[in-house]
């Protein structure tokens, strides 16, 4: 993380001490630059200039209000996967003509509101979702965008949980799927075998229809991928697709890539974000279509880290566990994904003997570790930064063990200040009913 280092034997962020931080909102905390943020989003603006593009932020990756906000500001679109992230959005003041609605589940309450609030385009991941748009936006007399997400059968060659772009995945829907929505026989230049494909009820629903604007087309391979190749393959087999759509006389107006780069957790040494967004610049440079991604992980992913502090040094005759006081709950990606963060203590010592150990959380679980095997010269009621949280850390974390969720801090121009804060044990029980309450 750029954003981190120490001064001292101190560990800093953006120039504030991390030990500050602590004393003002206590731990577990995470911890923002925004400076961090603005340099990755910069990157990607700067990489794409040469080409029309629109930047959605994937607001899965992390929805603070305040980050949000930042990012509307550098003029960023937005991808959500639910109501409920929509509604973040709007209410951190971005139009809703920015925001691509993602997902194979979207609910007919979520269609509507969508529809409702006018968004940028809906990314349907199959024919019966189709027809459940369709069928709103006729009630409503509204006309739906829509852009069709299409699997383009490429392995991402990314951990298993989060590969989305292979045809055995729930996401998308085939090529030829796709023709049939447009009542294109599959007997272009790209599917020269294929026949005509049954009579469905969705067969040509999108030829001429009243309530479906068809933009573009979409796919999204997978997440945390540390080489371009994969997404050179699905940006060729996208293009060529969209080629023999026009071939049939129907122009799109956009190219959607998904999400962006993996980010360097542990010597994965993914390419820089300049050097992705060249590669892509140079396939698509003639064509005249916008190319929209939708980065979440490599915009926040290194911009955050989880303040936490030591409870107690535990040894064992088999091991020493740290035992810090966040666990699973606040950051999951390890327990969930086998994910590996770097921990780092904060206070650095000219004396103290390193200890080989796995750094644990409080939870009634096995997999409640954060780092295992790890090597660290550390004391109890030392901080520790569990670093590159900034993604899919906060967003996924849960009450597990009635642990209400943690604080967050922005740093931003030099200044900490907190954007969301600590749960109280009322949170826990607020949305309860139907319980007797004791004096
Ligand atoms: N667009 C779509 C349609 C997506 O499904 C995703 C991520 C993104 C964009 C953003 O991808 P990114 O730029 O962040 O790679 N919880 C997991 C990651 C799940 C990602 C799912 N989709 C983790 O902690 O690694």
């Amino acid at each position: 993380m750029r954003s981190l280092q120490y001064q001292e034997k101190k560990l800093y962020m953006d120039n504030v001490p991390l030990t500050e931080i602590a004393a003002c909102w206590q731990t577990p905390t995470y911890v923002y630059s925004a400076q961090e943020i603005i340099q990755n989003m910069q990157a990607y603006q700067n990489g794409l200039q040469d080409h029309a593009y629109r930047l959605c932020f994937a607001v899965k990756s992390n929805s603070n209000l305040s980050i949000l906000q930042l990012i509307a500001k550098q003029g960023w679109s937005f991808e959500v996967v639910s109501g409920g992230e929509l509604a973040c959005v709007l209410r951190a003041g971005a139009k809703a003509n920015s925001v691509i609605f993602t997902g194979v589940g979207k609910t007919a309450t979520e269609i509507a509101y969508a529809l409702q609030e006018g968004i940028f385009c809906f990314t349907v991941e199959s024919s019966n979702e189709l027809l459940r748009i369709q069928k709103i936006a006729e009630e409503l007399d509204i006309i739906a965008p829509i852009s069709l997400r299409i699997n383009p059968d490429v392995d991402s060659k990314t951990h298993p949980h989060i590969s989305t772009g292979k045809a055995c995945h729930k996401f998308g829907m085939s090529m030829e799927q796709a023709m049939s929505l447009l009542n294109i026989p599959a007997t272009t230049s790209l599917f020269p075998q294929a026949g005509e494909g049954a009579h469905r009820a969705d067969k040509g629903i999108l030829r001429n229809n009243k309530y479906l604007q068809l933009r573009g087309i979409a796919c999204h391979i997978g997440s945390q991928i540390t080489d371009t190749e994969p997404f050179l393959l699905a940006l060729d087999k996208m293009m060529a697709f969209m080629h023999s759509l026009e071939e049939t006389g129907l122009h799109l107006s956009f190219l959607n890539l998904g999400g962006g780069l993996g980010i360097d957790y542990q010597n994965s040494s993914p390419p820089q974000i300049k050097e992705f967004t060249a590669q892509l610049s140079n396939k698509i440079k003639k064509l005249p279509y916008t190319l929209i991604l939708e980065p979440g992980r490599s915009i926040v992913a290194t911009a955050g880290i989880l303040l936490s502090r030591v409870e107690y040094i535990k040894e064992t005759p088999e091991k020493n566990f740290v035992i810090i006081d966040c666990a699973m709950n606040d950051l999951l990606r390890p327990a969930l994904y086998s994910g590996w963060h770097q921990i780092i203590p904060v206070q650095q010592y000219e004396n103290l003997l390193p200890i080989h150990c796995d750094v644990v959380g409080p939870i009634c679980e096995t997999t409640d570790v954060l780092g295992s095997n790890r090597v660290l010269a550390i004391k109890e009621d030392d901080l520790v930064a569990i670093a590159d949280v900034g993604a899919y850390g906060f967003s996924m974390s849960s009450t597990y063990n009635s642990r209400p969720r943690v604080a967050e801090v922005l740093i931003e121009n030099g200044k900490p200040r907190l954007i969301r804060e600590r749960e109280n044990y009322e949170v826990l029980y607020s949305a309860q009913i139907d319980y007797l309450v004791k004096d």
